[in-house]
């Protein structure tokens, strides 16, 4: 492998090159990086409808004792419908309540974990005709409590927010919410919401998960979707005006293609927000009137149109402008560093998706000459006929054919729009639920895009996460379930490209590169002491070991420090292992230090494997 490290033949890698993609699928959000434990807090979960579906809430006592149904009397306007709760016990009488008294509880999704020593913090929302006298509690799996307190109000005859703070005494990751009483009359409730107060700096993202992200390093984050952004149908598509405000009195929607109710706590704000935190620049893809199965005909697009310039204010406009105050009033009054959109997704053969993307593209470029935006259309081979600054290319495919278009961008034009790989990933069989064949063919077409940099802007793998108990697709880069997580080697994978954002690409070509199953590339960089690196990653997608021969020129004399230089590998024994909650470190990245390091070494890369050479220069 000959690396060329003179200036001469160097490119700029963008600072945005390798960055993250957060849809919300397999729920990643709801239930997942959003730390609300509560799962249909509003009782929303049907829609708009009477009776609406509480599901999973559930009773607790017989139909004798307690009668849970929905009306529409909530004093939220956007989600009127509220949980009505008819006790019929008492505390003495001739119906006495069981000792635990009677109600209802929320096992959040799939159990909420609670953990010793953590304070949670319980709001809801109650209307009652009499006084109420209540017991709110964490119960564990086997029925063990463990966190209690009572709620006592005299006059709540008027909607009244309730607010309390729950210690936890025991640590449960099956735990769940119980409100119980032992009292007659009927209580409405709305809204009811469990968090935990140890989110990322409070902003409500769950810890270890967005510890996961930040570890990427991401460049960039492409938001909220996806097929989620389209939707089956365009009235259950992601609408950003009802998922911004007070969390309250959002109306929650029903995500048609993934098949689940979100009560889009995480919303538009909140994703600017996490963009924000990771250091990543957030990439809002928005919905431009076209969904799976309907469109709006461009001649009645303008109602779309000006939603999303809202939206763009909302998130770069003055804390003065109509939308930019509502941003700071949410607690954010500096604009966010919106600079991209992209309009739609896989829309591009869509009826109407040219005649609105260009409606869009000349709005937005009139309001916001800076923003860049994003086309849905491939224009890896032949120019696109509409003005765009990034085009989209999405691929999934089994192993072999992922790392044979690891090529693909060689021929791209170089002028004029650059890619931007917003979904990848090896799928289908020899993916299994993230496979170490998967992740090293990933790493081959990855490698090929950073040796394009200069036609490929961005790219990042899809989908992010997957909730253990709703795997709707797979494979997916990070699983979790309540209280774990792991990285399958896909996301491990990533971590080999964390330094390259803003690196500078060398010259790296074979001599010779038996059954073209070699890929590398060569990258210098520097650290945040300033220190200078030389990182070449090679992919071997073959069955052999191969001896590879580096020749590093173009360096100063004497320039590789003699210690210092480590080998990353990432492999294993069975092309098909996995990692797994029981097994969570099966495959990951394994380092070494060289110590037989200078301008040419021989370097042993591994069958299927990935591996980075870090030389300190
Ligand atoms: O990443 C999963 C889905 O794949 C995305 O929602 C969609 O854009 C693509 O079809």
């Amino acid at each position: 492998l000959y690396v060329n490290a003179s200036e001469a033949s160097a490119k700029k890698i963008p600072q945005t090159l390798f960055g993250i993609f957060f849809e919300e699928i397999n729920h990643a959000g709801a239930g997942g990086l959003w730390a609300e434990l509560v799962s249909n807090r509003g009782f929303e979960a049907g829609g708009p409808n009477v009776p609406s579906n509480i599901d999973p809430w559930s009773v607790i006592g017989n139909e004798s004792s307690v009668i849970l149904s929905t009306d529409r009397t909530s004093c939220f306007e956007r989600n009127k419908i509220a949980l009505r709760m008819e006790v019929l016990c008492d505390r003495e009488g001739s119906k006495v309540c069981p000792a635990g008294g009677v109600g209802m509880c929320n096992p959040g999704f799939w159990g909420m974990n609670i953990e010793q020593g953590k304070a949670y913090k319980l709001v809801f929302y109650a209307r009652s005709s009499g006084p109420i006298d209540m017991s709110v509690s964490l119960t564990g799996s086997t029925g063990l409590t463990l966190a209690a307190t009572n709620v006592v109000a005299s006059d709540i005859s008027n909607w009244t927010k309730m607010e309390v703070t729950l210690q936890a005494k025991g640590t449960d990751a099956k735990a769940r919410l119980q409100l119980t009483t032992t009292r007659k009359g009927v209580i409405w409730f709305d809204q009811v919401s469990l968090m935990p107060t140890d989110t990322y700096k409070g902003h409500g993202f769950r810890n270890d998960l967005f510890e996961m992200l930040k570890n990427l390093k991401p460049g960039f984050m492409r938001f909220p979707g996806g097929c989620f952004v389209e939707g089956e149908w365009l009235r259950n598509a992601f609408r950003w005006k009802e998922t911004i405000g007070h969390w309250e009195e959002r109306p929650g929607h029903f995500g048609d293609v993934w098949h689940y109710w979100t009560d889009d706590g995480l919303g538009h704000f909140e994703f600017l927000q996490l963009s924000e935190d990771l250091g990543a620049a957030p990439i809002w893809v928005f919905n431009n009137g076209v969904s799976h199965n309907d469109e709006v005909a461009t001649s009645s697009i303008s109602p779309f149109l000006q939603e999303i310039l809202d939206g763009l204010e909302f998130a770069k406009g003055d804390a003065k402008s109509k939308w930019g105050s509502v941003r700071a009033a949410m607690g954010h009054p500096e604009p966010f560093d919106l600079r991209y959109v992209a309009v739609g997704n896989e829309d591009c053969g869509k009826p109407y998706y040219r005649g609105n993307y260009l409606k869009f593209y000349t709005a937005i470029k009139h309001a916001y000459p800076d923003i860049k935006i994003i086309s849905n259309c491939d224009g890896s081979s032949q120019p696109l006929d509409h003005p765009a600054d990034f085009y989209d290319y999405h691929i999934y495919s089994n192993a072999k054919s992922v790392f044979g278009t690891a090529p693909k961008f060689d021929k791209a034009p170089r002028s004029g729009p650059k890619a931007f790989v917003s979904e990848y990933a090896v799928t289908g069989d020899d993916a299994g639920k993230g496979s170490l064949l998967a992740a090293v063919a990933e790493a081959g077409f990855l490698i090929g895009l950073e040796n394009n940099c200069d036609a490929v802007e961005m790219a990042s793998y899809a989908p992010l996460f997957v909730n253990i108990n709703d795997r709707t697709w797979n494979p997916d880069a990070i699983v979790f379930d309540s209280s774990k997580a792991y990285g399958t080697p896909s996301y491990w994978m990533q971590h080999f490209f964390r330094e390259s954002n803003g690196a500078t690409l060398l010259d790296a070509s074979f001599r010779s590169n038996p059954s073209n199953s070699l890929i590398a590339s060569a990258i210098t960089w520097k650290d945040t002491d300033r220190r200078a690196h030389l990182r070449i990653k090679v992919v071997n997608f073959g069955s052999n070991n191969v001896t590879l021969q580096i020749s590093i020129n173009g360096l100063e004399v004497n320039s590789i420090q003699p210690s210092g230089s480590t080998k990353t590998v990432l492999t294993s024994g069975n092309v098909m292992d996995e990692n797994s909650f029981e097994a969570p470190n099966k495959v990951v990245p394994v380092k070494i230090e060289l110590d037989d390091v200078g301008k040419e070494m021989d370097v042993v890369v591994s069958p299927h494997s990935l591996t980075s050479i870090d030389l300190l220069i």
